[in-house]
């Protein structure tokens, strides 16, 4: 049985919403983070919580034994396009060489299950809807660092004998329906930028690029709530261990909306008068990408709950609202 679970990530925006799900189901959480991107309201209360760098594979190695750890989540990594395009050296030191801290850790250990946060950037620009075995060929930095954390997993976790679980995220959206937790930083999220134009006095909503090949020129994204992304995480470890397997996901809804039709639900929804301006494509930004998910729900038994653009949107509205009266108390 799946019992002591490690997040690292844990006091981030994704890892906090896991975090959350897994203490609803009664499961011990083990949160390691360095709140280098993380944040200390995010961190769940009734997760132990260790601040460290993951960096550190020997202090690592005796939190599993200490906790008894049956099942790691990794999530700690760096992920903004534009910065990894500045700073590979950061990217690839986070993402892979700490990634590796990691599963050295897991030597001699109690640990048989490993999930890895993953992304759609690993795949090949213009493949319109992408499954688990379309050409992989990573644009950005960031892409190229998942896909070595990638490799360097399929490698240690099959010679240590532990089920590992990669999910390649498409992407993630929205606040937990609780209202305690969502999305605090400025990392370039489409929705949270535009959750903070919308509440300004005369809102302008920047779009980056109106001439890719698409359908109205913007790009296309598989946006998932990031309810339904946690729910996917604690459905995909019992899966691992019951079934006593290794997957790679797609986990996305296999939908698209382009980032116009986006704009214009934010524009709907705010009720004021939203004006959209063009800036330039930002590099490393793939024109379109949609899940195939079929994998993902032959693997686990999954309906998402919150898979309406609409619902996403008012998503991050509620939150961004919340958090905008708590910064003015
Ligand atoms: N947000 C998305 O749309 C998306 C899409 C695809 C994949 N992902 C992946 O999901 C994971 C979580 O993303 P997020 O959106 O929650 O980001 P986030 O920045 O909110 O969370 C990352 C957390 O990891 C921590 N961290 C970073 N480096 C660390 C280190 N060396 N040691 C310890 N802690 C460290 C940060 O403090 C932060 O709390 C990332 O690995 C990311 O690549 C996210």
């Amino acid at each position: 049985m799946i019992k002591n679970i490690l997040v690292t990530g844990g006091a981030g925006y994704i890892g906090s919403h896991i975090t959350e799900i897994l203490i609803n189901k009664k499961k011990n959480v083990i949160i390691v983070d360095d709140l280098s991107s993380g944040f200390k309201r995010l961190i769940n209360k009734k997760a132990v919580f260790i601040k460290l760098n993951i960096k550190e594979t020997k202090k690592l190695k005796k939190l599993i034994n200490k906790y008894r750890i049956d099942t790691i989540i990794h999530l700690a990594g760096s992920l903004i396009i534009e910065e990894g395009e500045k700073f590979p050296k950061k990217y690839f030191r986070n993402n892979v060489t700490h990634t590796k801290s990691v599963l050295l850790a897991l030597k001699n250990s109690s640990v048989k299950n490993f999930l890895f946060s993953s992304t759609a950037a690993v795949y090949k620009d213009g493949l319109l809807k992408v499954n688990e075995t379309s050409k992989l060929k990573p644009k950005s930095i960031y892409g190229k660092t998942k896909l070595q954390a990638e490799k360097l997993i399929k490698k240690f976790c099959k010679k240590l004998k532990i089920n590992y679980g990669i999910l390649r995220y498409f992407n993630v959206v929205g606040a937990s329906p609780s209202g305690k937790i969502g999305l605090m930083n400025k990392s370039d999220h489409l929705f949270k930028n535009f959750s903070l134009a919308v509440y300004k006095k005369k809102p302008v909503l920047q779009i980056y690029g109106t001439n890719y090949n698409t359908i109205d020129g913007t790009c296309i994204r598989d946006f998932i709530h990031v309810s339904d992304i946690a729910e996917i995480h604690y459905k995909v470890i019992l899966a691992l261990h019951k079934k006593n397997k290794s997957k790679i996901l797609n986990c996305g809804y296999g939908k698209g909306n382009s980032v116009l039709e986006v704009a214009e639900e934010f524009k709907r929804q705010s009720k004021k008068e939203v004006n959209f301006i063009t800036i330039s494509r930002r590099k490393g930004d793939l024109s379109k990408i949609i899940a195939s998910n079929n994998n993902l729900l032959k693997f686990i038994n999954w309906t998402p709950k919150h898979n309406k653009l609409e619902k996403m949107v008012r998503s991050c509205l509620t939150w961004e609202k919340k958090i905008s009266n708590l910064r003015n108390v």
